[in-house]
């Protein structure tokens, strides 16, 4: 098997008496996309300045490339591209003048993929960096990343400020890049971009990791949401051990299902004459709530 890309190993990071990381260990594999989601706060963004050398570590380790983060940041960072969530530019430089800075910084020169990324996110790259909104900064960096040449790529949260359909062009650029062999570390509290994209996920919680694995696994063990009407009375439903929260008006319910009793669940629907169905799978926080309930006791979930 070839190296892991990034080794973290039990990492803290403390600011004076506060410590922001307490225990965060994972890896990310050559060629996978792997998602790092959390909630506000929870130590994303201080990983991540810690790995690209910019925070220094109070305890543990981490390598990207086999190099540690602090020592070897220079020879790192000729590898690595990196989107902030909240990017700054300069206010009296183009958007394009901006782009091919960045680009300069980073050894890399403009090319026609400059080009075309630059019509798919739609920049007008001839207004002064002043007047853009947060979402146009972030295109900027998301531009010049994007068609750098690198062989890791950390995204912190890249598309906040972004309309839906840009974040869909992210997306198929990020797939793009997982398609060339590219390894990602991507940031976000947005459980339908991780999905869509991550081979692996961790969640980091108070500055702990709580969970890894494949998002299929960690849904297997959560609850489906559903909404039903039937033309049947749903007493037998209410009744059934994997439904959780069941609430009723006449004929119509909405209910939790443990999403591995999914098929059960159904089974016993269907003869009661199902006219209006709707299931929405877990999301992050339903993922967060069940992992908080697990780790930490009910009031660290409702905080
Ligand atoms: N430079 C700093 N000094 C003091 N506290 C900080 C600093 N940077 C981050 N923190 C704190 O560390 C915690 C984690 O922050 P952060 O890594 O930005 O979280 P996330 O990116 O997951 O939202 C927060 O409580 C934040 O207030
Ligand atoms: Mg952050």
């Amino acid at each position: 098997m070839t190296e892991p890309i990034v080794v973290i190993e039990h990492l803290q990071k403390h600011f004076g008496k506060f410590q922001a990381l307490k225990d965060i260990t994972m890896t990310v594999n050559a060629g996978e996309v792997f998602g790092f989601i959390g909630p506000n706060g929870a130590g994303k963004s201080t990983t991540i300045r810690t790995l690209l050398g910019i925070l220094k570590k109070s305890g543990g380790s981490a390598t990207i490339f086999g190099q540690d983060v602090w020592h070897e940041a220079v020879a790192i960072h000729k590898r690595l591209a990196y989107v902030p969530g909240d990017v700054t530019l300069w206010p009296n430089l183009s958007g394009g003048e901006a782009i091919d800075l960045f680009l300069r910084l980073n050894d890399q020169a403009h090319s026609p993929r400059t080009d075309a990324l630059i019509a798919k996110f739609d920049l007008d790259v001839r207004k002064k960096a002043r007047t853009y909104s947060k979402g146009n900064r972030q295109k900027v960096a998301l531009i010049a990343a994007l068609s750098t040449d690198a062989d890791l790529y950390i995204f912190d949260e890249p598309t906040s400020g972004l309309d839906p359909l840009m974040e869909e062009v992210f997306q198929q650029e990020v797939l793009g890049l997982k398609a060339a062999g590219k390894s990602v570390l991507l940031s976000s509290h947005i459980l339908s971009e991780v999905e869509r994209m991550c081979d692996r996920i961790a969640i980091i919680r108070e500055g702990t990791i709580i969970e890894t694995g494949t998002l299929d696994a960690m849904r297997q063990l959560s609850r489906t949401q559903i909404r039903v009407t039937t033309q049947q009375p749903l007493d037998a439903i209410a009744a059934l051990p994997a439904v959780h929260s069941f609430k009723a008006t006449g004929t119509k319910a909405t209910f939790a299902v443990d999403s591995e009793a999914l098929g059960d669940v159904m089974r016993a629907l269907t003869p009661l004459g199902i006219t209006a169905l709707q299931s929405t799978p877990p999301t992050l926080e339903d993922l967060f709530l069940r992992y908080y309930n697990q780790e930490g006791g009910a009031d660290d979930a409702t905080r």
